[in-house]
This record gives structure tokens, C-alpha cells and sequence, in this order.
């Protein structure tokens, strides 16, 4: 594979980053993953939206344009021939010596993306559906800031699939916030949407918003509120949305069964709407 670090396109085995760099050192970081479809990447222009706002809420530095990101995006899909996949990129606020604090204009922050090969479209998630466990929400209290302190969804997705499960929903205060690296949604016997509302406690998903444009178009009633883990647990149906996964049937939460143990009907034509209108 080609990857892109610091201004250079270099071999995988090639790439070199410094050992002070604060991504790695202080998880001083922020990344996007931009899905790819037919070559052509899926709701780009938010991603860098996105990218920028995190950037902005942590002082970090983007001195670079978005067309340059585009284009590496571009360049990096056609070298590694990807079809169908992910880009993932990575901005950091630079490095120097290990010190909590520090001086962000002193340091040339460190872009580094590189891409996946991964079927989107036909997956045993997409067939199957997931199983999720609700696990406490231990993370900080900026999670709407896409950096890349991952450990505590790492190892909450971990306990899940210890547990038999394939991810995990995380509750704070008796309520659904989001899956470890998705939106959570909930559907009821009327088959109206709810998804809670943006905040600083759960990241901003693109696909959640896209998602729920294709709603609204279709006529799905969406309610965007909190809602407990008791309701989820009586859910008709439920899902999730990321880059990665689109829209992902939830076929039991703890252990309890909804639609039948099925990917839902309202789930699984939103997730066909999502990839119809991608491509
Ligand atoms: N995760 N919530 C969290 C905590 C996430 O990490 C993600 C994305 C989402 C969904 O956001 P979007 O629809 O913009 O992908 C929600 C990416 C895919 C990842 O970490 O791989």
C-alpha cells in the first residue's frame, strides 16, 4: 500500500513518523474515515467540515487547503486501486518535546492517511445484524471532538465481544448515548426513528445526518431525544450509523431479541436508501 505522511507518498513499510509526535505521545490527534464506494469518495465535503471543526475546538493548525486533502484523498483511492473502503486521515498538532504543555505555532502539525480495502456493501453485519451490550460511558466529556483517544470504545468493544456480543452501546445516566464508533438509533412499533439529540457527548455523525435527511424525504417520522436503555431493551427495531458500516441492523441489546433476532424492515430500507443515494 501507498501512504501519504507529511507531504511525501511513501510505501507502508516506508513511512516514518517522530517518536515526539503529541498524536502519539498525548493522543493530541483528530482523524476523519471517508467511506469509498464505485472509487468515488461517500459525503466528503462534511468530513472536512468536520475535521475543521475539530481542529478549531482544540487550537490545532490545518495549513493545508481542501482541495490538497481532496486531492490526496483522490490519489491515494487510485494508487491503491480501492473500490470499495475506507480513507482514513490523521492530523496532528505536531511534536515536540514531551511536555504537557504546549506551543501549537512552534510545531508543523503531522497529516498522515492512508487507506482500506473493505467490502461495504455485502457484509454479515448488513445480513446478520449486531448484538450490543450497554456498557457504562467512561470517556470524556468532548467526545462530539473526533480525536483519537480510542482506548476506552477499544476496550469497552472488547468487553462486548468477551461477552458474546459484537459491540457495545455506551449509557451515561441511564441513557443510550452511542455505540463505540457509531450513532444508535432506536425504532418504534410505528416505525418512528429516535436518535439523541448533538451535544457534546456523542460525536457528530455524517451518517447519522445524512441518514436522517433520507428519513425525512421518505416520510419516516424521526423524534431526536434521549432515550433509556428500558426502551431500547423494548425497541421494535434498532440500528446504527457510521462511515464504515452505513447503516448497521441491532438484532438484540443485552441479550434481548428485537425483530425477531432479524435485521428490522425499517432498518434495513433505510440502509438501502443510504447506499442507493452514495453511489
Ligand atoms: N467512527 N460515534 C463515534 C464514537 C464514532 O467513532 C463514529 C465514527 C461515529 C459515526 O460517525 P460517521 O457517521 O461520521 O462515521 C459515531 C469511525 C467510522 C471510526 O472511528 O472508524
Amino acid at each position: 500500500r501507498t501512504v501519504y505522511v507529511n507531504g511525501d507518498y511513501v510505501p507502508e513499510s516506508e513511512a516514518r513518523i517522530s517518536v515526539f509526535d503529541r498524536g502519539f505521545l498525548f493522543a493530541d490527534a483528530i482523524y476523519e474515515v471517508a467511506a469509498v464506494l464505485d472509487g468515488k469518495l461517500v459525503d466528503f465535503p462534511a468530513h472536512l467540515r468536520r475535521l475543521h471543526r475539530s481542529a478549531g475546538e482544540l487550537g490545532m493548525r490545518v495549513d493545508i487547503s481542501d482541495d490538497a486533502l481532496l486531492d490526496i484523498h483522490r490519489t491515494l483511492v487510485e494508487r491503491n486501486g480501492i473500490e470499495q473502503g475506507q480513507v482514513y486521515m490523521q492530523l496532528t498538532r505536531g511534536a515536540a518535546d514531551r511536555d504537557f504543555a504546549f506551543d501549537t505555532d512552534a510545531m508543523t502539525p503531522g497529516l498522515v492517511l492512508f487507506t482500506l480495502k473493505k467490502e461495504l456493501i455485502d457484509t454479515p453485519v448488513a445480513r446478520n445484524g449486531l448484538k450490543v451490550v450497554t456498557i457504562e460511558d467512561l470517556r470524556w466529556g468532548r467526545c462530539d471532538i473526533k480525536t483519537t483517544q480510542l482506548l476506552y470504545p477499544s476496550l469497552a468493544k472488547m468487553q462486548a465481544k468477551a461477552s458474546g456480543a459484537d459491540d457495545a452501546w455506551l449509557v451515561r445516566d441511564g441513557h443510550i448515548m452511542e455505540g463505540t464508533s457509531n450513532n444508535a438509533f432506536i425504532v418504534t412499533s410505528e416505525g418512528a426513528i429516535i436518535t439523541r439529540p448533538l451535544s457534546n457527548g456523542i460525536l457528530h455523525g455524517i451518517t447519522r445526518a445524512t441518514l436522517m435527511e433520507y428519513a425525512a424525504t421518505t416520510g419516516v417520522r424521526i423524534e431526536e431525544r434521549a432515550f433509556t436503555v428500558a426502551e431500547a431493551h423494548q425497541a421494535a427495531e434498532a440500528f446504527v450509523t457510521s462511515a464504515s458500516m452505513f447503516v448497521g441492523p441491532v438484532v438484540s441489546i443485552d441479550g434481548i431479541n428485537l425483530s425477531d433476532g432479524k435485521p428490522g424492515p425499517v432498518a434495513t430500507q433505510l440502509r438501502q436508501h443510504y447506499i442507493a443515494e452514495s453511489r
